[in-house]
């Protein structure tokens, strides 16, 4: 295991004001947004709506890395340069999706369990080879009636484990994603008792499969009531909720926590983020940041709607999103940020 090059690149990811940005959002699931705001759904303008978002001007100050899918990866920016030099030339680290997606889990109605462990150990290299520096595995968790169960739960949690312990033998750092999803009426005490299961379950997982903690990033879910349920937390409550769950279940050897979003508003996630930075910076023995798509890009999709004469006003959302998760990311957002359209002159064009 090369530890220096490991080191050296969580170095990077995980900086000061910084967080990364996912763009890895499968072909159905990139077809499906666009479709939302009636994009054409092609590989052209899937590359486009790419190459918009990496050539956003003063992007890298906010972010430290993407994630990319594999479409993606193999593709040219407008510029003609492969968008893998693009980002490297940037100085953020280029990352990729590597799961095959959640399927249903026979004799598990409503659970789903994440494949692509065939041949991964041959993609891993070829990613490698392309210029990946790190990778991502999602794993989905449902909270519902009777749900999770521990099966889903045990079998999700050994998956990911030899996905990162794959990664870390090829020297990709493993994103590990368990996400316990926001769907549903349940109360934040549930998804709290749900989090607590899964992640001690997923770090015994990664133990028994002998992967450094040193050498990955939790990628987590914050600790919230259900999307439906009716009594909806404070950001002051969730940021507790969700740190006290950490540190009984994440490993202090762990060098980052990165959060999804999850589908909750840009603004909410970027407020609930700073106030966990800001209250409990000195508690944690981890870096807690960012790696959001839906609550950094979703402003700037919906003003891009496809059209290069949009594409201005879309990166100027898209900074700002930006912006605001870095200030999260220093325990420093607050809502007056939301209204700060400053912008530096490299977007005068
Ligand atoms: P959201 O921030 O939109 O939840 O996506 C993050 C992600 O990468 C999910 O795998």
């Amino acid at each position: 295991m090369n530890t220096t090059a490991f080191k050296s690149i969580l170095s990077v990811l995980l900086a000061e004001g910084k967080g990364v940005l996912a763009m890895d959002e499968s072909t159905p699931t990139c077809n499906k947004r666009f479709a939302q705001y009636g994009i054409a759904q092609n590989e052209e303008t899937r590359r486009s709506y790419r190459d918009l978002i990496l050539t956003t001007p003063g992007l890298n100050e906010f972010i430290s890395g993407v994630i990319l899918c594999d479409e993606t990866i193999r593709q040219f920016a407008t510029n003609g340069q492969t968008f893998i030099s693009l980002i490297n030339g940037l100085g953020i680290i280029p990352g990729i999706k590597v799961d095959m997606g959640a399927k249903d889990i026979v004799g598990h109605p409503g659970e789903k369990i994440t494949e692509g462990l065939d041949g991964l150990q041959g993609r891993l290299y070829d990613y490698a080879q392309l210029g990946a520096r790190f990778a991502k595995w999602r794993a989905v968790i449902t909270i519902g009636e009777g749900i999770p169960t521990r099966g889903c739960i045990q079998v999700n949690a050994h998956t990911l484990a030899r996905y990162a312990s794959l990664c870390q033998q090829v020297g990709l750092i493993p994103i590990v994603e368990p996400e316990v999803l926001m769907d549903g009426e349940h109360s934040l005490d549930r998804c709290f008792e749900v989090t607590q299961e899964v992640l001690h379950t997923v770090f015994n997982q990664l133990y028994e499969q002998k992967v450094a903690f040193e050498y990955m990033i939790l990628k987590a879910n914050m600790v919230l009531p259900g999307i439906n349920c009716l009594q909806q937390e404070s950001v002051n409550e969730v940021a507790e909720a969700t740190i006290s769950c950490f540190l009984r279940t994440v490993p202090a050897a762990v060098p980052g926590i990165a959060f999804l979003s999850g589908g909750q508003p840009g603004d909410l996630a970027a407020a609930r983020l700073s106030a966990m930075n800001m209250k409990y910076k000195f508690k944690m023995p981890w870096v807690l940041t960012f790696s959001f798509s839906r609550a950094i890009q979703q402003p700037a999709l919906a003003l891009w709607k496809g059209y290069p004469e949009n594409i201005l006003e879309a990166q100027k959302a898209l900074y700002h999103r930006s912006r605001c998760c870095s200030a999260a990311r220093l325990g420093e957002y607050s809502a007056s940020l939301e209204h700060d359209y400053t912008f530096p002159l490299i977007f005068q064009s």
